[in-house]
Parts: C-alpha cells; sequence; structure tokens
C-alpha cells in the first residue's frame, strides 16, 4: 500500500536525531493516534541550515519527517513555512488516503519549530503565534 518512495524514507531515514544546540525546537504530537515528533533546526539569517528529527510514530509518520527535513533543508523560513503535508506527501509519490492524516505531524513538527526559532529571536510574540 505504500509507495517505494514511502519504504525507502521509512527505511532509511534521513536526519534522524537531536541538535543540541538548535535554534528552533517543535514538538507536537498527533492527536488521532499519540505519536510524537520532535524537530530541530538551526538557522543562519533566514536559511535553515540543519535540520534533525525523533518521530515516534508509524510507517507514513516518519517517512513523512524524513521526507519534510529533506524538503526544508538550504531552504528559508518562509519557503520552508510553505510547505504542507500535501507537498510532502506529493514528494513521496503519494500516500494511501487513511494515512494522510499522519503527514499532518511533520507539517504541525516544522511550523512549531519555526515558530520557536521566531519566538526566541523575538521575532514574533506569544500572542501571534498560530494557535492549534
Ligand atoms: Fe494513526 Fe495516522 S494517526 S494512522
Ligand atoms: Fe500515528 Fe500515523 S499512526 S502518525
Amino acid at each position: 500500500m505504500y509507495s517505494q518512495k514511502v519504504m525507502d524514507h521509512f527505511t532509511n531515514p534521513r536526519n534522524v536525531g537531536e541538535i543540541p544546540d538548535a535554534d528552533g525546537v517543535g514538538e507536537v504530537g498527533n492527536p488521532r493516534c499519540g505519536d510524537i515528533m520532535k524537530i530541530f533546526i538551526k538557522v543562519d539569517g533566514d536559511i535553515i541550515t540543519d535540520v534533525k528529527f525523533q518521530t515516534f510514530g508509524c510507517a507514513a509518520a516518519i517517512a513523512t519527517s524524513s521526507m519534510a527535513t529533506e524538503l526544508i533543508k538550504g531552504k528559508t523560513l518562509d519557503e520552508a513555512l510553505a510547505i504542507t503535508n500535501k507537498t510532502v506527501a506529493d514528494a513521496l509519490d503519494g500516500l494511501p488516503a487513511i494515512k494522510m492524516h499522519c503527514s499532518v505531524l511533520a507539517e504541525d513538527g516544522l511550523r512549531a519549530a519555526i515558530e520557536d526559532y521566531k519566538r526566541k529571536m523575538g521575532l514574533i510574540t506569544e500572542d501571534e503565534m498560530a494557535k492549534p
């Protein structure tokens, strides 16, 4: 039921791990199943220079986390924010419909990490943060 690319990113996920001195950290849970994703970013200017993730979740959650990190590395914060769970699923040649909601974890984690970075930099206040 999974595409080759999903199986590839699930069995050999890219950018797994943590960045101890990360500039932004996002941690999100999927309310549908309780799976958790943590994502770490390093930012230079407004470019995401490094990214690592830890996902405790299903195959789709791990594959989308892995692909999401590949898609945002080297991108500007705005370019990364334009990436949606659909972008990530398309880059994996699609996900089974019942697994689409798993890909939301990667999108949410990514947004949370960027928000964390912006908050630390004083670029946004708590009030301006997107409410879940
Ligand atoms: Fe459970 Fe995706 S959140 S199947
Ligand atoms: Fe939880 Fe897929 S089953 S993210």
